[in-house]
């Protein structure tokens, strides 16, 4: 069941206030329950989420600034929350293992001693974390950097968090959460709402966007000829603006553009395509003042190493097992017993990973929990233009090679690492650092 495209409108999250703001701490609480939701015109589905949302309520929070959150779990099953992209201690990171069991709650706390970035929350349940982020376990989380206001980037209203994904609705509404899904029985939704419009005045807009899809990665592209200027990837801004026809976004993987609606006439439509149809569509339906700007440097970052210098430190490999239905790092399938590498906190490591798929011509990608790393690159040749920030999810396509350079800081403990396409990583493509002294 799939409703013809635009039909209903996007909905932005709705922001999460604190229950209680202290000098150095802000605390909020977070429910996840079971809910009816209307994502389809007409119908309820059932969800899992935050708030019993579809996506939950978007935290925005101030680097620097100290948050603790109050997860109360209202379901029948045990869950937990990890903060991708968040450097927080191993305890607060949503380890597969540490869950919070029903009618329970538990306290996380985040630092948010990080750049500005876009992060997003989402279940990390052992076996589970696949449906449970497809049902709805999901939501924003800004970071906004000190030095951000003077950019004058597009804010408030103008800066919209837009999270993507693909669904498959039963006749009835509900969704069937098959992993053997092919692409064209599911149906593409932008913050929930099948193929939606969204009203925009003749402006600026930074647009936060997300992939949480279990399997699909979007190739975003605008139609009459409109460019997005990428500011943003996972870890915050780039150094520069950069320009883009297209962006690619494997899952877990941020990107954020501006877009100048400026140059539009009122009544114009711009469609946000993927490679497999529309997205979303800009309805511009006003006029609006604009002092936002792009600036041409954006936040500079250390030089990297020239091209295909730096030793590697480690060699990591992804395949799966169609035979065994396994999915492996480095031959091995997930044990939360085994610790896999361990690495020193404060160093620098060269990770070379490898997508050894070429025969089923299947990607992968691979994020790191507790870090941003950079990308060196992907087969020798130097990364895409939007892959020159900070990162912590990486696209490995079937038979590449992608290089990174990691730098650990000061957090110990045990964390994952793991393709993102999640039934890969509940099949076994995941793997543990233990961060030592
Ligand atoms: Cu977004 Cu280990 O996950
Ligand atoms: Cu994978």
């Amino acid at each position: 069941r799939s409703p013809a495209p635009f039909r209903v409108r996007m909905p932005v999250p709705r922001v999460l206030s604190p229950v209680s703001s202290h000098r150095d701490v802000d605390v909020y609480h977070q429910d996840i329950r079971a809910s009816r939701v209307e994502m389809l015109p007409g119908v309820r589905t059932e969800v899992l989420g935050y708030g019993g949302a579809f996506v939950g309520p978007t935290l925005r929070v101030r680097q620097g600034r100290r948050v603790v959150v109050r997860y109360r779990n209202g379901l029948d099953r045990a869950v937990n929350t990890h903060l991708h992209g968040g450097h927080v201690a191993a305890d607060s990171d949503g380890y597969p293992m540490d869950l919070i069991e029903p009618g329970r709650t538990r306290y996380y706390e985040y630092p948010n001693g990080q750049p500005g970035a876009t992060l997003w929350y989402h279940d990390h349940t052992h076996h589970m974390e696949a449906e449970h982020v497809y049902r709805g376990m999901h939501g924003f989380y800004l970071i906004e950097g000190g030095d951000e206001k003077r950019l004058r980037l597009p804010a408030r209203d103008y800066d919209v968090p837009i999270m993507l994904t693909d669904a498959h609705f039963a006749a009835d509404g509900s969704l069937v959460y098959a992993p053997e899904d092919t692409p064209n029985r599911t149906t593409l939704l932008a913050n929930g709402r099948p193929q939606p419009y969204f009203p925009v005045s003749a402006r600026r807009y930074r647009f936060r966007l997300l992939n949480v899809s279990n399997f699909r990665t979007f190739h975003l592209s605008l139609d009459h000829d409109m460019t997005m200027v990428q500011i943003a990837s996972d870890g915050g801004l780039l150094p520069a603006p950069v320009r883009r026809e297209s962006v690619v976004l494997s899952p877990g993987e941020r990107a954020e553009v501006v877009v100048d609606f400026g140059p539009c006439k009122l009544g114009d439509r711009v469609v946000l395509n993927d490679v497999s149809g529309p997205v979303l569509r800009f309805d511009v339906v006003a006029k609006a003042a604009d002092d936002s700007r792009v600036p041409d440097v954006l936040r500079p970052l250390p030089p990297l190493p020239a091209l295909g210098s730096g030793k590697t430190d480690r060699e990591i490999t992804l395949k799966v097992d169609m035979v065994r239905g396994a999915a492996y790092i480095n031959d091995r399938v997930f044990d939360p017993n085994r610790v896999d590498i361990r690495v020193r906190r404060r160093s620098t490591e060269i990770w070379r990973i490898t997508n050894l798929d070429t025969d089923i011509a299947l990607d992968h990608n691979l994020h790191l929990h507790l870090v941003q790393f950079r990308i060196l690159d992907r087969d020798g040749a130097p990364p895409l233009p939007g892959e020159s920030g900070l990162k912590d999810t990486v696209l490995v396509p079937a038979g590449a090679s992608v290089r990174i350079q990691v730098t650990f800081g000061d957090f110990l403990g045990r964390y994952l690492y793991h393709c993102h396409m999640l039934e890969h990583s509940v099949g076994g493509m995941m793997a543990q650092m233990e961060i030592v002294p």
